[in-house]
């Protein structure tokens, strides 16, 4: 499909809207993206023509439903390039995925061992691994990070050692928007024989991860970043892994034989999936990646790239504005502040002008603290947003600094 603006802009009825008197601008998809009409018709359909419960009923409903379920994650499974269908585990989100793993590693890990975790995580991709640490034992050791906002690839190789078990890492920052290098990580880690968790929840609406190629050990995101619902997402783990953690819910669905002396648990992937899932978010996660790759990640990319060094360009342009994460390699994620004016503020101001944007620290403190401020005023850009966007975005943030100065 040819990159015609106007035309994916048409997709999402909600780009339509007027927000306090204005057309909607909206910059804050790396909380979660905007949803086209392909997505909103999959979840009516739904819930207006096949809605039961799956792999349960003879009837035709549930049959149909469970049909639809297990097709979206073969959708899952082609999009990321995975060997077997199996090892997609549907989550309720990249929070529940990375909870899974570290739930299952508390049999895994034993006291003096040691964990990596990166410098600019989110709260999610950290708080986990601290429980774990505290039931085991394990050491939490962390990657730094330079000015930049990149990873200090120098003292992980140092960090890296016979003890390390685990390395926890972004894939790309949502307070930043570093894409960090994974190949690499990856490869370093399993050198000492240490397994590797990817946040993939801010690269999947930029990219397209081959996950057979990159060899990771799990792999966690979310389908509402990436134009589908909330409340899915996806877990891939490799199947020796999968096979060896133990089940993180007790419940209906993810067992063999119960009886009240032993229960035994079902085979991959419902080991993992407990309970009636998010049936209409995973058939519609499936939807959101046909219609992702039906428009084609390196339009996506390309178009992006352009955004971000156009609005990059026109926000540095502005005087005692600072850009946070100025790594080469970045999607399109701008985190500023103006000097003086405090963040919230800046954001108060934009909305007053029908633009979204998030302020504050953006579930990832650490990065606060590195720089020592409270937080930023986040725009982040997706492949429906346009230059003129970008510039009502900059004459918003001109006069907010007039106002606040
Ligand atoms: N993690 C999401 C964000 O960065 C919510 O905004």
């Amino acid at each position: 499909m040819a990159f015609d603006i106007q035309k994916i802009r048409d997709n999402f009825p909600i780009l339509k809207r007027q927000v306090n008197g204005f057309p909607l601008v909206y910059l804050d998809n790396a909380a979660t993206s905007q949803k086209p009409k392909a997505v909103i018709d999959c979840l009516v359909n739904y819930y207006s023509q096949y809605n039961a419960n799956i792999h349960r009923g003879v009837h035709t409903l549930s049959q149909e439903a469970t049909d639809a379920y297990e097709q979206a994650r073969r959708k899952v499974q082609n999009h990321f390039s995975i060997a077997y269908p199996e090892t997609v585990i549907f989550t309720s989100g990249t929070t529940h995925g990375i909870n899974l793993v570290a739930h299952g590693f508390t049999t895994l890990l034993k006291k003096g061992e040691e964990v990596l975790v990166s410098a600019m995580e989110h709260h999610s991709n950290i708080v986990p691994w601290q429980m774990l640490c505290e039931k085991t034992g394990a050491k939490l050791k962390v990657i730094p990070m330079n000015e930049q906002g990149e990873l200090r690839m120098e003292v992980y190789s140092e960090l890296l050692s016979s003890k390390t078990r685990l390395v926890f890492v972004n894939h790309v920052s949502n307070a930043l928007g570093t894409i960090n290098p994974i190949e690499t990580i990856i490869q370093k880690a399993h050198q000492v024989g240490a397994a590797v968790l990817v946040d993939g929840a801010q690269a999947c609406a930029h990219m397209k991860p081959n996950l057979k190629l990159l060899d990771v050990d799990f792999y966690v995101t979310s389908a509402h970043k990436m134009c589908g619902p909330t409340g899915v997402g996806m877990l891939y783990g490799k199947k020796e892994w999968l096979e060896k953690l133990p089940p993180f819910q007790g419940g209906g669905e993810m067992i063999k034989e119960v009886t009240f002396e032993k229960t035994t648990y079902a085979e991959l992937p419902h080991k993992f999936e407990a309970g009636t899932p998010n049936i209409a978010g995973g058939i519609c996660f499936g939807a959101a990646l046909d219609y992702l790759n039906h428009i084609g990640f390196d339009a996506i990319t390309a178009y992006e790239t352009e955004l971000l060094a156009y609005a990059t360009q026109q926000l540095q342009s502005i005087e005692g504005l600072k850009i946070f994460g100025t790594a080469p390699q970045k999607t399109s994620v701008i985190s500023f502040n103006l000097e003086g004016i405090h963040p919230y503020d800046v954001g108060t101001i934009l909305d007053k002008m029908g633009i979204a944007v998030r302020t504050g620290h953006h579930c990832a403190q650490p990065i606060m603290d590195f720089y020592h401020i409270p937080g930023t005023v986040r725009a982040s850009f997706a492949f429906y947003n346009t230059k003129e966007e970008v510039d009502r975005l900059i004459s918003a943030v001109k006069k907010a600094q007039k106002m606040l100065r």
